[in-house]
């Protein structure tokens, strides 16, 4: 039984007064008609495709690179002028899924229940029921509780505007049926508008069976019209996956208070202070503790590591144990090794801290190779780059670098070796020898403070 997708997509988005097209706004960092491109990929079928219009410039090539076909409709003539546009690409199929790229939040179960309900070669629309049913279709039915038409808002008299069950705007059509009566659908109506809607009342008329499933929650079947909405689905989308991750087992100390943008797994115990946010693809594993106003952005944090307050972790991986933070940015290709620790104000890059090493207070490591067991002073810095080329440090285990000490790259301090304080190391410094670059302390005696002119 072959499904092909279409999401429509052509629409103006005016209420978000915006530059960039409506579809491509974000919710939990990815673009609404990204959602909806998941979610319909999830129940596989054999064609999928986009209608653009408005901002297409942006939204076509979006689409494309993701190996989607795209149908431009250069003018917005109704929902119903859409979906024909897109009949080449639903051709093979045996039903049409009709989706609307600005209603992110609906789900694959709730598409498969549609799917699934009633003959194959029936007409199927998704409905809601809502207290406040204002600028939707209407879903009119007879006495016997059989569907009759769908009514739009501005051309529903008094009475029909009291009906709440109203059209989510989904629909699951038999193609063989479809194709004959896109061509029927005429724009005799208060927008001038060909409405897909009116397919109901001409598939009553030709004997086609029609079902339905009613949608139970408000939020999967709302669409982003405006910045408020937008923000409300968002605020939705937050509190599913915070209440999915509190019943695996993570203590939110607010849910209300934790953004998760893109995939996020954690293990049981993990505790997460508020504000937090996740980027990209995140796993994080048991007893992990992450401070307050922390962000991070693709990367694996293992068991019983702590990230203090303020931190940002991108592309890094924290070893078990680890200690991170306060104010501590991990930047990519950081790998710590288990037990290892890294203060306050401590930035790392491309490097791999050993076993148990710690570089506590101010310093930077970049494109560093460090052992186990290492102990970085206070502002140390590996100056790994010369102006127009990357230079790697090799800092073996055991070693002890005193504060202030300026490594030089390429350079490397074997096992073992201790560097005197507010050193500058250019040339190796040997295994388990201590090594110094600034001259020994001497006094000058009746020195003159210089005075002002
Ligand atoms: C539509 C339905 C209405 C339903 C509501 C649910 C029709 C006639 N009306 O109304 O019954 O309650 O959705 O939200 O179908 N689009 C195009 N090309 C067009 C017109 C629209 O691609 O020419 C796309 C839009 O980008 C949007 C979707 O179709 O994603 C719905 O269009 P919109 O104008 O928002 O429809 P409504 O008037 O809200
Ligand atoms: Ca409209």
């Amino acid at each position: 039984m072959s499904l092909a997708i279409i999401i429509l997509a052509a629409g103006k988005g005016t209420r978000m007064k915006s530059a960039k097209p409506k579809v491509m706004h974000t919710l939990a960092g990815k673009p609404l008609l990204q959602h909806v491109i998941d979610t319909a990929k999830q129940l596989n079928p054999a064609n999928l495709a986009v209608v653009c219009g408005n901002g297409g410039d942006e939204v076509v090539p979006y689409v494309q690179k993701q190996g989607i076909n795209t149908v431009m409709q250069l003018e917005q003539k109704g929902t119903g002028h859409a979906v024909e546009q897109a009949k080449a690409s639903f051709a093979n199929s045996k039903q049409v899924l009709v989706l609307y790229g600005d209603v992110p939040m609906i789900s694959t179960e709730t598409l498969q229940e549609l799917i699934d309900c009633g003959e194959q070669n029936s007409l199927k629309v998704l409905t809601a029921v809502l207290d406040d049913p204002t600028g939707y279709g209407r879903i009119v039915r007879d006495h016997d509780d059989n569907m009759l038409c769908i009514t739009e808002e501005k051309d529903a008299d008094d009475e029909t505007r009291l009906i709440n069950e109203i059209n989510t705007g989904i629909m699951c059509i038999p193609t063989s049926w479809l194709r004959e009566a896109l061509s029927q659908l005429d724009n005799n109506n208060a927008q001038g508008e060909y409405y897909l809607t009116d397919l109901i009342a001409k598939a009553v008329a030709q004997g086609i069976e029609i079902n339905s499933v009613t949608c139970d929650d408000e939020m999967e079947v709302a669409g982003v019209n405006n910045r408020v909405q937008l923000a409300e689905q968002e605020s939705y989308y937050q509190q599913k996956r915070a209440t999915e991750l509190m019943m695996a087992g993570v203590t939110f100390r607010d849910p209300a208070r934790v953004d998760i943008r893109g995939e996020l797994t954690a293990g049981q115990d993990v505790t997460i202070d508020i504000n937090v946010i996740f980027e990209g693809v995140n796993s994080i594993a048991d007893n992990v503790d992450i401070g307050a106003n922390c962000i991070i952005i693709n990367s694996v944090i293992h068991e019983g590591a702590e990230i203090l307050p303020n931190s940002i972790i991108e592309n890094a991986e924290v070893g078990t144990d680890c200690s991170v933070g306060p104010y501590a940015r991990l930047r990519p290709g950081t790998k710590l090794s288990a037990k290892a620790k890294v203060g306050n104000f401590v930035e790392i890059k491309n490097a791999n801290i050993g076993l148990g090493s710690k570089i506590n207070h101010l310093s930077y490591i970049g494109d560093t190779e460090m052992g186990a067991d290492v102990n970085i002073g206070a502002g140390t810095i590996t100056c790994n780059y010369d102006g127009a080329n990357k230079h790697r440090t090799v800092i073996g285990d055991r070693v002890f670098v005193g504060s202030d000490t300026q490594l030089v790259a390429p350079v490397t301090v074997e096992d073992g070796a201790t560097i005197g304080a507010g050193s500058t190391i250019r040339k190796t410094a040997p295994a388990d020898a201590l090594t110094l670059t600034k001259s020994e302390q001497r006094t000058v005696r009746g020195w003159q403070r210089p005075v002002k002119k």
